[in-house]
Order: structure tokens, then sequence, then C-alpha cells
């Protein structure tokens, strides 16, 4: 089938491709001329793994393309993916102009009927509104219908959630638009849930609003382990077993961030509000989450009297391991409000060490060398769960610091292992370790 993509951000670009793969010609379209001019050199616009290699082989099979102009983008295609950005508005509800101004270049620019999917997570009763723009601005006689096909991948697994996800939610007016997606998607083998459209954009919302609960919950539990001498870890593996309550998105921590979990939570309180329904349990999920994402800095105050010129290690600037999207990382609290408090911060991380002075204006220095930023420090403390920072022997610690104490917001290591080494460690739901020597 000939489909176009407009918008190659995350889902854009990670949609095109992925199209591509499974045999469709594919033409993704970008208003950002640098990017298009990157990926028509098989140069991918965001970290992704796998994702590289997957655009360079379609583009060389002839079946993936990039362009800048709508008119050679869209020309012949049967189906048109809407993948373009849907940011925070100050208010916290979804700015919806770069899916207007894509609905706009559509109508100016179709011959031929086609299908408009929108990928891009916009609150419920956006896909009517799309289609009035269309309609509005399109030439006569030409037929377009709507669907609403949200996006559930995951950054850092996106490849393997598009290959193997659990399901994909098609979200149509009339059975025959559902019948044509799911032929588009048929090579993914993946159960198809058709439905009509504002259930297909509520799915999106309430299970984005469903997952960021969990973690607040288990985040809360957490909190109120460590006052009651438990463990989180063996709270959550005892909970998850009970397969109505599953494993997953149970991991305590200090808090969810990245382009999604913040951004589709507040956007569904205000679309709540807007409805006059005060949606209570999730504002104190989102409330819950801002403060596990200040409680290691509290940790941290209560154990040193001042962090005035103390040395403190950063691990991890990433919202979460695989990426390098600084999108509402828990670091972009921390770092500055250690520099706040008079520290001398460095941080370290593998992917994302080059993004720091991008987004984090406080002077902290950046490094790709975790040994660098642990040597001679006073405190380190972890915010994202990379591989290599968990797979590090906790006398790591204990060789390098000026003084180990480690405060650790992923829980990256056993107790039992901590305990080996000469380690003071602070962790989030579980028993501090206060090794002998140092009491
Ligand atoms: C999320 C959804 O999972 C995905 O379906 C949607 O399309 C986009 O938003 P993503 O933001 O890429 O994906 O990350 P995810 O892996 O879901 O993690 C989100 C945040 O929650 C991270 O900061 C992670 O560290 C945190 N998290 C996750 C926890 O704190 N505990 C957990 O148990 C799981």
């Amino acid at each position: 089938m000939k489909i176009a993509v407009i918008g190659t951000g995350y889902v854009g670009l990670v949609t095109g491709v992925a199209l591509a793969e499974i045999g469709h010609d594919v033409t993704c379209i970008d208003v950002d001329r640098n990017k298009i001019a990157e990926l028509n050199q098989g140069i991918p616009t965001i970290y992704e793994p796998g994702l590289g290699e997957m655009m360079l082989r379609n583009q060389n099979a002839n079946r993936l393309f990039f362009t800048d102009q709508h008119a050679k983008g869209l020309d012949g295609v049967e189906v048109i993916y809407i993948a373009v950005g849907t940011p925070q508005r100050a208010d916290g509800s979804a700015n919806l102009q770069y899916v207007e101004q894509a609905a706009r270049d559509i109508a100016e620019t179709l011959r031929d009927s086609v299908i408009v999917v929108i990928k891009s997570t916009v609150p419920v009763g956006t896909n009517h509104h799309i289609k009035e723009i269309i309609n509005a601005n399109v030439a006569p006689g030409i037929r377009v219908r709507i669907a609403s096909n949200p996006e559930f991948l995951r950054e850092g697994s996106a490849l393997r959630d598009t290959f193997k996800g659990d399901r994909i939610v098609v979200g149509t007016e009339d059975p025959e638009t559902g019948n044509i997606l799911e032929q588009v998607y048929k090579p993914f083998g993946i159960p198809i849930v058709k439905t009509d459209i504002s259930s297909s954009e509520m799915i999106k919302y309430a299970s984005n609003a469903f997952l960021a609960t969990k973690i607040s919950f288990i985040n809360e539990i957490a909190n109120l382990c460590e006052k009651l001498g438990a463990d989180v870890e063996e709270v959550a593996k005892g909970m998850g077993l009970d397969h109505r309550i599953g494993t997953a998105f149970l991991k305590a921590g200090i808090g969810y961030g990245g382009s999604c979990f913040p951004k589709d939570t507040n956007a569904l309180v205000q679309l709540a509000g807007n409805h006059h329904h005060d949606f209570n349990l999730l504002k104190s999920v989102i409330e819950v989450n801002n403060h596990q994402q200040r409680m290691l800095i509290e940790k941290l105050i209560t154990r040193f009297e001042s962090l005035a010129g103390k040395r403190v290690a950063v691990l991890g600037l990433a919202f979460k391991p695989n990426t390098d999207d600084l999108r509402e990382s828990p670091a972009l609290v921390i770092i500055p409000k250690l520099v706040d408090l008079g520290a001398d911060v460095i941080c370290y991380d593998p992917i994302a060490a080059n993004q720091g002075t991008r987004w984090i204006s406080a002077p902290a220095v950046y490094t790709k060398n975790i040994l660098k930023a642990l040597s001679g420090a006073d405190c380190a403390i972890i915010i994202t769960d990379w591989p290599d920072i968990k797979r590090m022997e906790p006398d790591t610690y204990a060789r390098l610091m000026a003084s180990p104490i480690v405060f650790d917001g992923r829980n990256c290591y056993s107790i039992s292992d901590v305990k080996q080494a000469q380690i003071e460690y602070y962790s989030v739901g579980r028993p501090s370790v206060i090794p002998e020597t140092i009491h």
C-alpha cells in the first residue's frame, strides 16, 4: 500500500520505518528541512536501538522516502498518518496547533480520496475536529475518511513494541475503513481492537494514566515501607504474582518522566475538568510523582548538614535507560537543586551526557566516563537505571569515592550485595545500609 507519514519525530519516524519494513511504500514528510536532509543521508534523527539499520535497509530497497514537500509526499497515497507532536500548554492541556496545521496541509494538497489516520496523542473529540478542518479546506468531490490509531510504543524498545505489541487500536466511523487499516497492519500479526473513534482516543489516555497510577501507587507504598521497615521489592513481587495485578510497572523509584506520562496525565485531568469532572485520583498520581522526584534531595539534606562544596556524582540523566531523552527526567529537577545547595556536580550518562548543557542551565560537568564521575565524590545519586550502572559492583563506589555514600533512586542493587561492600546506601522503599565502620 502507498502510505505517507506526516511528522518525523519519535512516533512518526518509527511508524514510517516499521510500515516500510512490512512491505509498504512509505514517504515521511516533515517541514524541518535539516531533519529531512539528515534522514535522506540515512542518519536517524532520534536514538533508538536498531532503528538506523532498519531505516537504511528500507531506503536502499526503495520502500522508504523522506521529503519536505507535501505535494510530492502525498501524491497517490491511500493512507496518510498524522504523527506530529501535541506538546503540553502552560495550563496542562494538549496543544493541537501542529495537528491542525497538518490537516490543513493535507486538505490543500489532496487530489484523491484517502484515509487520514491520527497517531498523535489527542484529546477525545480531536479526530472529529480534524475531519471538519480537512472537509472545510479540501477540493470538492474528494472523500476523506478519518481514523484514530493511538501509539503505545516505549522509547528504547520502540521497534520491539511496534512488531510485538500487545494490541493495535483502530477507531473508525465505518467498518470499511477499519478493514483497510486491518490490511495495512496484517503483516505484524498483532491483535487489532476495532472500535469507535472516541473510545480509541480514550484508550490511549486511559492506558497511560493507568500505568502512571500503578507507578505512583507503588511509590507511595515504597515511602510507607521505609517508615515501617518493609522492603518494597518484596512487596511488589508478592503483589505482582496475583495475575489481576501483574508484575509490570510496579518498580518503585524516583518517579516517571518522559514525553508521555507527565503530558498525558495532565491533559486528561484538564480534559476532565473541561467536562466538569474532577479527576481527583489522577491529580494525586501527578502530585505523588512530583514529590517522588524531590524525595532524593530531601534524603540528601537529611544526611548532610550542608552540601556546600561537596562533590556530588549524578549517575544518569535520561528519564529511563536506552534513550537519550531528558524530557521530564527527574535529573532536570535534581541537578539545579543540588547546584542551588552549593554542591559541585558532575553528571554521568552513557548516551545523554552531551545533552546536559542543552537542558540544564545550572553549572555542572557532564561526562560519559562513570569512573571519572565517581572519583573523589562525596556522594553519588542514581537517577537512571542504565545497565552499566546496574552491572557495576557496589564496592566500586567504595574504591573510587572520597566518602562512599550512595542515594539510589532506581533500586539498582540488591541489599545483600550492598551489605558486602563498605558503602552507605539509601534506596527507595527499602532499608538503608550503614556499615558498622561508619557508625
Ligand atoms: C510510555 C508508555 O509505556 C507507552 O505505551 C506510551 O506510548 C508512551 O509512554 P515511555 O515514556 O517511552 O512509554 O516509557 P516507559 O517505559 O513507559 O516509562 C515511563 C517512565 O516510568 C520512566 O521514567 C520509567 O523510569 C518510569 N517507570 C516505569 C517507573 O518508575 N516504574 C515502573 O515500574 C515502570
